[in-house]
C-alpha cells in the first residue's frame, strides 16, 4: 500500500487528506450506508485501555455502516497486560482484522502498533495527541464558516494538553490562524508543539500564536474551544494546583462577549460545567458541540474507508 498507512499522529495528515476525508465524511452525513459493504466480512479491532464514551461508539457504528464487525477490546482483556510485547500483539490483530482503533496513554505505543501492524492503525488518543476528534471539529468549522477562513481566528484556551496539541497542528495543516491561550509554565504546550505548528504554518499560509492572556486571545475570534481541566491520566495530586493556574482560562460569558458576532464555542467533550466552561456557555445558543459529537462518527467511517483503501497519502 502506497500513501499513508495510518493515523498515528495529527501531523501525518497533509491538507490534501483532510480535504478528502472531510468531502468523504458529508457524504456519510448525508447517507450513512453509501458504502455499506466496503468492509464486509472484515473487522476492526478498537482497543482502549481509557474511557471513551463518543469515541467508541462513533468508531463501532462506523465500523458496522461500512458492513464490517467491531470487535471492542478492554486494556484489561489482551495479553500486552501481562507482558506479551506490542510487536506480537501487532502482528496477531493483523491477522485478524483490517484496522486497529487504539485509545491508550503513550503515544509510543501507539507509533510502534503502527510499525508493527500491517493493518491500518487509528489513534483514538494519547496523552499527545487526538486527530480523529480534529477532523470532526473540522467538518463543524466547515459547516459553520464555509473554506474561506481568511481572517478569521481559531482560538483554543485553557490546558496545554493533547486535545490543544491537536488543535494547533490541525489548525496549521489546514491554513488557519490559530491560537493556543494556555497558562505558561507546566500546564503550557511545549515549545516542540509550538515549533511543529508553526512549520506546518509556514507551508500552508496559516499563522500559529501562543499566548497567557485568555481576553487578549479571544478577542474577535471566531471560534473558542476548550477541554477538560483534568485529562485522563492526569495526576490528581496536581488537581488544586492546576485549577489555580487555569482558573483565568474558564470559557464564561464574559470571554464569550469578546469574539465575533457569528463565533461558536467548541469542546471535544467530556465537559465540567463550572470548570472549564460556563453552562451558560455549552448550553447556550453559540455552542456545537453536539455536532461535533455527532460527527465523530462521519469523520471515522471516512477515514476507515480511505485508509483502507490506501486512498490518504501523508504529509
Ligand atoms: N471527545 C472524545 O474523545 O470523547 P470520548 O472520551 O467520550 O471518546
Ligand atoms: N484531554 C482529554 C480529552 C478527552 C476526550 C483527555 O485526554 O482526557
Amino acid at each position: 500500500m502506497s500513501g499513508l498507512k495510518d493515523l498515528l499522529r495529527t501531523e501525518n495528515l497533509s491538507r490534501t487528506d483532510v480535504e478528502l476525508i472531510l468531502e468523504t465524511s458529508q457524504e456519510f452525513a448525508a447517507n450513512p450506508l453509501k458504502r455499506s459493504s466496503s468492509l464486509a466480512h472484515k473487522s476492526v479491532a478498537i482497543y482502549m485501555t481509557k474511557p471513551s464514551t463518543r469515541t467508541r461508539l462513533a468508531s463501532e457504528t462506523a465500523v458496522a455502516h461500512l458492513g464490517g464487525t467491531p470487535i471492542f477490546l478492554r486494556g484489561d482483556e489482551l495479553q500486552i497486560g501481562r507482558g506479551e510485547t506490542i510487536e506480537d500483539t501487532a502482528k496477531i490483530i493483523s491477522q485478524f482484522s483490517d484496522a486497529l482503533i487504539i485509545r491508550t496513554y503513550a503515544q509510543n505505543d501507539v507509533d510502534q502498533l503502527g510499525k508493527f501492524a500491517s493493518i491500518p492503525v487509528i489513534n483514538a488518543l494519547t496523552d499527545e495527541d487526538h486527530p480523529t476528534q480534529l477532523l470532526a471539529d473540522w467538518m463543524v468549522i466547515r459547516e459553520k464558516f464555509g473554506k474561506e477562513i481568511s481572517g478569521r481566528k481559531f482560538v483554543y484556551v485553557g490546558d496545554g494538553n493533547n486535545v490543544a496539541t491537536s488543535w494547533l497542528l490541525m489548525g496549521a495543516i489546514m491554513g488557519a490562524h490559530v491560537v493556543a491561550a494556555t497558562p505558561s509554565g507546566k500546564f503550557a504546550l511545549s515549545p516542540e508543539v509550538i515549533a511543529k505548528a508553526t512549520s506546518l504554518a509556514k507551508a500552508s499560509g496559516g499563522r500559529v500564536e501562543s499566548t497567557n492572556d485568555a481576553k487578549a486571545a479571544a478577542e474577535g475570534a471566531s471560534v473558542i474551544y476548550t477541554d477538560v481541566w483534568m485529562s485522563m491520566g492526569d495526576s490528581e495530586s496536581e488537581r488544586a494546583e492546576k485549577f489555580k493556574a487555569l482558573s483565568p482560562f474558564m470559557v464564561n460569558d464574559e470571554l464569550m462577549s469578546l469574539t465575533t458576532k457569528d463565533s461558536i464555542f467548541m469542546h471535544c467533550l467530556p465537559a465540567h460545567r463550572g470548570e472549564e466552561v460556563a453552562a451558560s456557555v455549552i448550553d447556550g445558543a453559540k455552542s456545537v458541540v453536539w455536532r461535533e459529537a455527532f460527527h465523530r462518527r462521519t469523520t471515522i467511517q471516512a477515514l476507515l474507508y480511505l485508509l483502507t483503501r490506501g486512498e490518504l497519502k501523508g504529509n
